[in-house]
């Protein structure tokens, strides 16, 4: 996730309007930023690795000439944050100037077929691709406007995207076009705005239009043109008049980061079924060949570990062994050695106990893979091959958005290790992977439908001193994560464990009224599941259920339910079913009169062992 600004000001530079709106920007990225004005028929650009203020510092992004221009600040998904890889990027000619949000899925091809044609690339990005094109196309047809070769351009590209294109060749303009990457336009009487959200403008208009995928935009001095990609017709759009304050814009409206980042999961669950296919087969290579596989972690993403445990063993028949990042040397630190793989998952990057664990096993001669959301990172530094997760910034404490993205990736890593050993058949790999597309949607639904029954489970159970999560087989990863959730977020004290070892110790707390949260899809564990319910009920326990929509044998056992859309195989189930638990920690800290986003005790990135 990156934020874009464009901006053309009747009166002064556009410069510090745009170095303003980045600032606003900067919950969407912040690993490098740059700003492209026009002036006197040139382009004048600014751009380098680093936060804003530190980039500011150097080189000061007020001082740019001309009253258009363009910016953006980055989280990089393609390419290290270095200054070559930061927006906005140029064509061979230096003509033409672009930024970019969004992830270009056939990049690849696009650079091979334009590198074909003599354009040469500086960066690593697939942003430049789209620059390129927009000067191929330009040049092969010079009667077009910037915006008609803009529009062509874009139909070439599978992927998301939201740009915005500025020209010396077309000085007053600024061209902007959108799939499945916000873009909004702010307009008033001195200027108008591109951006990537309602907060880069706020404070200068709340007059809005929203942009909707597959829509180009001509911002002019005389205002906006809306075109449809696809026919060129003509859109009118009136502006909205937005009652938002700054502070609730940064959170598109939700009451809190947490909130916001868990209704994004559709979202950034699609941006993770956009990886490049190349770095996921040099990984499974590695995985392949690998003699013993660690996956090591902590907190959230060490659940996901434990669920990819499951995943690589059922789909791919290979043992990996989860371990906590913080028990790894006591554990394997004697025994690691150059046969080992270490798949080490943080969204950071930087916790301090995965990266000892790591340099354990590095000085050891291990293989480090690493799976991050932060690229640039420490751990993208130490590992042999590492993939971004693309889930963009995370701003609440607590890992929602971020924990799923990493399944995701994981159970992808799963599936292409089971292809390549001849694990599953083709139908099975088809099946799972149409099933694997569907999760977004499946994800959405979830959240439209079943929001308002946690919020009301949150309420019912909000005095409760105590939870258990019970699950079996992949679902125990699922209900240490929701565990996790509520005790970090709402400050619950609660206990996770797999379901079977109920009997051997822990059913001693049960008494009535005890809430315990059963993760129960209806895989294989279903049959044997309904019996460790019917134990813990026997003796008074409220059950609430996570199960699949019309499980009428779980409904007629259960206080509560929560329903899962039918048809999620078993190894992606912790996808979806995590979804109700977040929801659960978040409207019970709100119910207990906490800040979801500011947890007591916890930082973010835990960078001290
Ligand atoms: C998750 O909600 C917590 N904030 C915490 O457990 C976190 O998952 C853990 O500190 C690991 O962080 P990392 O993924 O950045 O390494």
């Amino acid at each position: 996730m990156c934020g874009i600004f464009g901006c053309i000001v009747k009166d002064g530079n556009a410069a510090p309007v745009i170095h303003a709106a980045l600032k606003r920007l900067e919950y969407r990225g912040y690993d490098s930023v740059g700003e492209a004005t026009l002036h006197e028929s040139s382009l004048h650009i600014k751009k380098d690795q680093g936060k804003i203020d530190e980039v500011h510092k150097i080189h000061n992004l007020d001082d740019l000439p001309g009253n258009i221009g363009i910016g953006h600040t980055r989280w990089a998904t393609h390419g290290a944050p270095l200054q070559v890889n930061a927006h906005p990027h140029l064509d061979c000619d230096g003509q033409i100037a672009i930024v970019h949000n969004g992830i270009i899925e056939n990049f690849s091809e696009l650079k091979q077929e334009l590198e074909n044609l003599g354009h040469v690339f500086k960066s690593k990005t697939d942003t430049e691709v789209i620059v390129h094109l927009i000067e191929h196309v330009w040049k092969t047809k010079p009667s077009l406007s910037l915006a008609d070769a803009v529009l062509e351009a874009v139909k070439r590209l599978e992927g998301s995207y939201a740009i915005a294109v500025i020209s010396p060749k077309e000085p007053n303009k600024i061209v902007c076009a959108r799939y499945e990457s916000p873009l909004v336009v702010g307009v008033n009487e001195n200027a108008v705005y591109c951006a990537s959200d309602i907060p880069a403008f706020l404070p200068l208009t709340n007059k809005a239009v929203i942009i909707n995928d597959g829509e180009l935009v001509i911002l002019s001095p005389q205002g906006y043109e809306i075109r449809k990609i696809a026919d060129s017709s003509l859109v009118t759009r009136e502006p909205k008049i937005l009652d938002w304050t700054p502070e609730m814009a940064v959170k598109q409206g939700y009451p809190h980061f947490m909130l916001k980042e868990i209704h994004e999961q559709p979202a950034t669950l699609r941006n993770t079924l956009r990886l490049q296919e190349h770095y996921l087969d040099l990984m499974t290579t590695f995985l392949d060949r690998a003699h013993e596989v660690f996956l090591v972690a902590c907190g959230t993403s060490y659940h996901a570990c434990l669920a990819a445990s499951y995943m690589f063993s059922k789909l791919a028949f290979l043992a990996t062994y989860p371990i906590i990042a913080s028990e790894f040397m006591e554990q394997h630190g004697k025994s690691v050695n150059i046969d080992s793989t270490i798949l080490a998952v943080s969204q950071s990057g930087e916790t301090a106990d995965t990266l000892a664990a790591v340099n354990c096993a590095r000085q050891r001669a291990a293989t480090i893979l690493g799976l991050t959301n932060v690229i640039g990172s420490t751990l993208t530094r130490i590992s042999r091959v590492y993939i971004g997760q693309q889930s963009g910034p995370e701003i609440g404490v607590a890992a929602t958005k971020t924990f799923t993205s990493q399944l995701s990736v994981l159970s992808q890593l799963a599936l292409r290790l089971a292809k390549k050993r001849g694990k599953i058949s083709q139908d099975e790999m088809d099946f799972l992977a149409e099933k694997m597309e569907n999760l977004p949607d499946v994800v959405d639904e979830i959240i439209q439908t079943q929001e308002e029954k946690v919020k009301q489970i949150a309420k019912k159970y909000k005095d409760a001193k105590t939870f258990f999560f019970l699950g079996r087989g992949i679902s125990t990863a699922t209900a240490y994560e929701g565990r996790l959730k509520l005790m970090e977020i709402a400050y619950v004290p609660a206990i996770a464990f797999p379901a079977g070892e109920s009997k051997h110790g822990p059913i001693s707390l049960i008494e009535p009224g005890f809430p315990v949260v059963f993760i129960c899809p209806k895989d294989d564990t279903h049959k044997t599941l309904i019996g460790n319910i019917m134990e813990m009920k026997a003796r008074g326990a409220s059950i609430i259920a996570i199960m699949e929509e019309g499980d009428e044998e779980i409904k007629k056992l259960a206080d509560d339910y929560v329903e899962i859309p039918k048809g999620v195989p078993e190894v992606l189930s912790p996808i979806p079913y995590i979804i109700p638990l977040q929801l659960l920690a978040y409207y019970m800290a709100i119910e207990r009169g906490h800040n979801p986003d500011t947890p007591r005790n916890l930082a973010k990135s835990v960078t001290v062992k």
